[in-house]
C-alpha cells in the first residue's frame, strides 16, 4: 500500500513515516517545511535504510496535489499538516483557519476526485475543552475550546465526519491525541520547535542544555495532587504506530472511527521535571508563574477503546519518554540545524 503523509517531515509525520516505513509501507511525504526541515527526511532514510519519495508543496495548492495524486497510485492519507502553536493561533486566527481548514478542503476534494477515501486525521484532546469527566472517553461530549487552533480541530473532525456520513465509502479515522513527548531512540529526529517552545518537554529540555536559565512553571493552584496542571504524555514512537494500527483498521472498512491516543496516565508538571532529572541526571531549576490563559488543570486519557479495536497501547513510560527527549535534544542541541 502507498501512504501519502502530509506534514510528514514534522514532528509527530516524521516518527510515523519511520514506523510505516518499516511496517512494509509505501511512503510519499508532502510537506511545505513551514515549520520543519527536509533534513528530518534524511534522517529517516537513514534509519530505515529507504527512501521517502518528498514533494514540497502546499495543502492549499490543488495542482501541486492534483500533480501528485496523478503521478503516485496514493491508497490512503495520513493527514499531519497543520499549524499547532495555540498562541500563535489566538493572533493570527484567519492565517490557522485558512492553512489547517481550507487546506484539508483542498485535499480532501483532490483525494475524492482521484477516487482515494481513506484518510487518517490528526485531532487532539483540545477537543475536549475542560473535559466534562476524567479520564476522558471518546464518548465525552466535545467542549469549547480556548482558541482558533483547538476549533480549527473541532471544525475538521465535523467537516470530515459529515463527509463519511454523506458517502460511506469513505472510511475517516479521528486520532486525538494527548500530550507527544520523547524523540526516536537513535537520537537522530526529534521535535524541533522554532523560537521560545511553548510546550512542557521542549522547554525542559532547552533549559537541561543550557539555552534556557530556568523553566516557568504556570501556575501551582490548580486542584491537582501538587498543584501544577496534569496532563496525559505518550511517547512520540508510541503515537506514531498508533497510526499503523489505524491504517490496519482502514484496511478492514473502518468506516467513521474516533480514537484517543494516550497512555491514560496523567503526570504534573512538577512530576515531569523530577522524572526527567531522574532519568538524565539534569538538575532543572524551575520558578513557579502565574497560570498560562486557556490552561486546564487536568487532561488525561480512558485508552481502552484503541486497546479493544485497535489493538494499540503505549509501550513506553515517562521514564523513556525523558531519556529520549533528551538524547535527541543533547545530540542536537540546535535541531535540524547541527
Ligand atoms: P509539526 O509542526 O512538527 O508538523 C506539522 C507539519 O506540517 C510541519 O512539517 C509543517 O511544515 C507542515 N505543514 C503545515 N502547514 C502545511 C501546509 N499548508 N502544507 C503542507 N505542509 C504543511 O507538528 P506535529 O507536532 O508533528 O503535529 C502534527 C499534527 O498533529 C498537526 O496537525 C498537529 O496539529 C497535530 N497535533 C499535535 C500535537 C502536539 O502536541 N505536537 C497534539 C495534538 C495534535
Ligand atoms: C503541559 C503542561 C502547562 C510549558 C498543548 C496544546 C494542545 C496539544 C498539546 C496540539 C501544562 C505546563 C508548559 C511551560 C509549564 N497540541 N507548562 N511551563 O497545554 O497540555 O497542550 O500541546 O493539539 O492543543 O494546548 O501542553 O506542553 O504546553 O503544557 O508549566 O513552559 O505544562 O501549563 O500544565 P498542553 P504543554
Amino acid at each position: 500500500m502507498k501512504i501519502l503523509v502530509t506534514g510528514g517531515a514534522g514532528f509527530i509525520g516524521s516518527h510515523t513515516v519511520v514506523e510505516l516505513q518499516e511496517a512494509g509501507y509505501d511512503v510519499v511525504v508532502l510537506d511545505n517545511l513551514s515549520n520543519s526541515s527536509e533534513k528530518s527526511l534524511e534522517r529517516v532514510a537513514k534509519i530505515t535504510g529507504k527512501r521517502v519519495t518528498f514533494y514540497k508543496a502546499d495543502i492549499l495548492d490543488r495542482e501541486a496535489l492534483e500533480h501528485i495524486f496523478n503521478s503516485e497510485n496514493i491508497d490512503a492519507v495520513i493527514h499531519f499538516a497543520g499549524l499547532k502553536a495555540v498562541g500563535e493561533s489566538v493572533q493570527k486566527p484567519w492565517e490557522y483557519y485558512e492553512n489547517n481548514i481550507a487546506g484539508t478542503l483542498t485535499l480532501v476534494d483532490v483525494m475524492r476526485r482521484h477516487g482515494v477515501k481513506n484518510i487518517i486525521f490528526s485531532s487532539s484532546a483540545t477537543v475536549y475543552g475542560n473535559p466534562a469527566f476524567i479520564p476522558i472517553t471518546e464518548e465525552c461530549p466535545k467542549g469549547q475550546c480556548t482558541n482558533p487552533y483547538g476549533w480549527t480541530k473541532s471544525m475538521l473532525e465535523q467537516i470530515l465526519s459529515d463527509i463519511q456520513k454523506a458517502d460511506p465509502e469513505w472510511n475517516v479515522i479521528l486520532l486525538r491525541y494527548f500530550n507527544p513527548i520523547g524523540a526516536h531512540k537513535s537520537g537522530t529526529i526529534g521535535e524541533n520547535p522554532s523560537g521560545v517552545p511553548n510546550n512542557l518537554m521542549p522547554y525542559i529540555t532547552q533549559v537541561a542544555v543550557g539555552k534556557r536559565k530556568e523553566l516557568g512553571v504556570f501556575g501551582n493552584d490548580y486542584d491537582t495532587p501538587d498543584g501544577t496542571g496534569v496532563r496525559d504524555y505518550i511517547h512520540v514512537v508510541d503515537l506514531a504506530r498508533g497510526h499503523v494500527c489505524a491504517l490496519k483498521k482502514i484496511e478492514e472498512k473502518a468506516g467513521l472511527k474516533i480514537y484517543n491516543l494516550g497512555t491514560g496516565v496523567g503526570y504534573s508538571v512538577l512530576d515531569i521535571v523530577k522524572n526527567f532529572e531522574e532519568a538524565t541526571g539534569v538538575k532543572i531549576p524551575y520558578v513557579i508563574k502565574d497560570r498560562r490563559p486557556g490552561d486546564i488543570a487536568t487532561c488525561y486519557s480512558d485508552a481502552a477503546k484503541a486497546k479493544e479495536e485497535l489493538g494499540w497501547t503505549a509501550q513506553y513510560g515517562i521514564k523513556e519518554m525523558c531519556e529520549d527527549s533528551w538524547r535527541w535534544q543533547k545530540n542536537n542541541p540546535n535541531g535540524y540545524e547541527d
